[in-house]
């Protein structure tokens, strides 16, 4: 198994000798897995061409290394702890012996439909065991997963499938999220509609919803696996072969398909697993992020069953049935990691301490957070009332495309500075960058943070679409990965990460593109033209505003009828969810009669973002708008 690492010191010892002997320290870190065959060479390529490799001409699967390996000590294990939605229904607990046989039950269901090496699947899924199995099934056949969060819309699962051109789909018929019921499968058969690039179906069974099979591409899950064996050969894949494809959006156009490779991945996902959270043998680790997105990718799934740990798959929501339930899981399942998000701490925190009444959570050991920049007293909060002060809380600071955690303490190893990532972990150099791309050496600093050389979880590619990939990531400052973030480093070194500096922001936690909300407003048959930017939100961390010009008619509408001003604002919404889902629609949206544009005709997003801060005295020089008159009415509506 990997080592970990113990002490404050031998962190300092490892770090040094990462960067000093890279490549002899990826290979240790790489030998503790099953390989089929060993690699040639660690690594090769460079940023210029973005053309790194990890472990070239090394054979593996990824799912003898989350399963297999693991049966013969400790078969009986529990892999899954899955609690339902509904605290009165029966959970679920799935030993390492029961994973491999339902894995593998679905691999060979998989092939026997026809699905091939290389093909894409797209997976809408629920929270529950069957989404792990399918992703894992498609890493033992060699078939790459996209799963698109429960959250999206039927037209961006259907611009996903296209974009990715999957052959298949993985779904459900229904499931369940608080007090809603959610007919998943009436939203996929939309999706499909648009989608001729999907042969099958395959829908797993977790609501009694009526549904209907469309002949010749649905498939009910269990008539496929009726006959399938519990027992399955995984394929050998090269270590460059690609796992999966993950959307995730940038400052630009449509969201990217982000790209991971089988080998690097496996080994960042379980190395930082492992330290982050001094992941002890025998402990209860849950991770309340949905496994649509990245954090639920390499910490509820590869992370922990790399390491054959216990992890927790919950189906709900956190206040159902009332905002006591995460603090029931803990105590029912005496878990001892916990890792959430800031947004769900605040949203907590914000009920006040009587919904942790009774509530035993002494198992608790670490606390983890992601996501989002943690504020101070979300912090403290979290520390003093979850942790009782006991608990180290390691900051974890990453993103889709770095596969996992590069900047975070290790629990219990690193000193705490309340808001901090604090270090970087072993393998992993931050610079900060000045404007002009120019490193900054002085040690207290703030700046642009790139990351000077490759690590093995980083992402290979936009799928498609490389030139996408290299322009995105290395073209603003050649010669590093650049991370879209700003980022402080205080005396002892430690970096607070302070957020974006794209136009990408973070709606608690979920990461949008103000310009994918722009488009999508702009579909609005009431609507002109439009300009999103995010402020600082108490719970959500940021929201999203919009500013909106309205047709003619539209306007006059409000103008005739004030109640028509909620019912735009409404539609608008609408629109938005529709397009892409409901975790995009605008929090506040503004109707004005121009939008700030510099004489060549862009948007001067920079106005509208200090304008949203109500940091109105921060606008800056508006003489050389085309339209400056606009920076005041727009002033005055956001004041109101
Ligand atoms: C932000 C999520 C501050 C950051 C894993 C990054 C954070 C973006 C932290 C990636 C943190 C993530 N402190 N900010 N601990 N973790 N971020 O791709 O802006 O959804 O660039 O990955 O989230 O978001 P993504």
């Amino acid at each position: 198994m990997l080592q970990r690492i113990l002490s404050l010191e031998e962190y300092r010892t490892a770090y040094k000798n990462s960067l000093e002997h890279s490549e002899h320290f990826w290979a240790d870190v790489a030998d503790n897995f099953l390989w089929k065959k060993k690699w040639d060479k660690v690594f090769s390529g460079g940023f210029e061409k973005a053309d790194y490799k990890w472990y070239e001409g090394g054979k593996l699967n990824i799912t003898e290394n989350c399963i297999d390996r693991h049966l013969k000590l400790r078969g009986n294990k529990t892999a899954i702890i899955w609690e339902p939605n509904n605290p009165t229904e029966k959970n679920r607990i799935i030993s390492y012996n029961e994973l491999h046989a339902e894995v593998c039950r679905l691999s060979n269901a998989l092939e026997k439909l026809g699905v091939q090496k290389g093909d894409t699947v797209c997976i809408y899924m629920p929270m529950i065991p069957e989404l792990t199995y399918a992703m894992l099934a498609c890493a033992r056949i060699g078939a790459i997963h996209s799963i698109v969060f429960g959250g999206f819309s039927a037209q961006s699962i259907a611009d996903r499938i296209q974009d990715a051109e999957c052959k298949w789909m993985i779904t459900a018929d229904g499931c369940y999220r608080g007090e809603k019921q959610l007919h998943l499968k009436k939203i996929v058969d939309e999706a499909l509609e648009n989608c001729p690039s999907i042969q099958k179906s395959i829908v797993f069974n977790r609501s009694d919803f009526p549904v209907s099979m469309k002949d010749g591409r649905d498939v009910w899950a269990y008539e496929l696996l009726k006959d399938c064996s519990t027992e399955h050969v995984s394929k050998e894949m090269d270590a460059e072969d690609p796992l999966f494809i993950l959307y995730t959006s940038g400052s630009t156009g449509k969201p990217k398909g982000v790209l991971h490779t089988t080998a690097g991945y496996m080994v960042f996902a379980a190395y930082t697993f492992l330290n982050v959270f001094q992941y002890k043998p025998e402990q209860i680790y849950w991770c309340t992020a949905d496994i649509g997105w990245i954090t639920g990718h390499s910490y509820i799934v590869y992370g922990p069953l790399l390491n054959g740990a216990t992890t927790t798959m919950y189906e709900g929501v956190p206040q159902f049935p009332d905002w006591g339930r995460w603090w029931n899981v803990i105590d029912k399942y005496k878990v001892n990691i916990f890792y959430t998000a800031p947004t769900a701490i605040r949203s907590l925190e914000a009920q006040g301490l009587k919904y942790l009444e009774g509530k035993n959570l002494s198992s608790l050991r670490v606390l983890g957070s992601v996501g989002e920049p943690i504020n101070e007293e979300a912090w403290e909060w979290y520390n003093k009332n979850i942790g009782k002060g006991k608990c180290p809380i390691v900051d974890t600071w990453w993103q889709t495309e770095t596969g996992g955690i590069l900047i975070s303490p290790l629990a219990g190893i690193t000193p705490l500075k309340p808001s901090y990532a604090t270090l970087p972990l072993p393998g992993v150099e931050p610079i900060l960058v000045d404007a002009n791309g120019i490193e900054i050496q002085e040690l207290i600093a703030e700046g642009n943070l790139c990351i000077r050389k490759s690590w093995p979880g980083q992402a290979r590619t936009v799928y498609k679409d490389h030139e996408r990939f290299i322009q995105t990531y290395f073209k603003t400052y050649p010669g590093k990965y650049f991370t879209g973030d700003g980022c402080r480093r205080d005396e002892n070194g430690f970096y607070r990460i302070t957020g974006r500096t794209d136009d990408v922001i973070k709606v608690s936690g979920h990461r949008i593109g103000t310009a994918e909300v722009e488009n999508a407003i702009n579909e609005d048959p009431s609507v002109v033209e439009s300009a999103v930017v995010g402020y600082s939100h108490e719970i959500k961390g940021q929201a999203i505003m919009a500013f909106v010009i309205l047709k003619s008619e539209a306007a006059l509408k409000i103008k005739l009828n004030s109640e028509s001003e909620f019912l735009i604002q409404k539609e608008i919404a609408g629109t938005v969810s529709r397009i892409i889902g409901p975790i995009a629609k605008p929090e506040k949206i503004f109707f004005v009669s121009g939008l700030p544009k510099t004489r060549s005709g862009k948007i001067m997003r920079r106005i509208l973002r200090k304008i949203a801060e109500e940091e109105f005295d921060k606008v800056g020089d508006i003489s050389t708008l085309l339209n400056p008159e606009v920076v005041e009415e727009i002033k005055n509506l956001v004041s109101k």
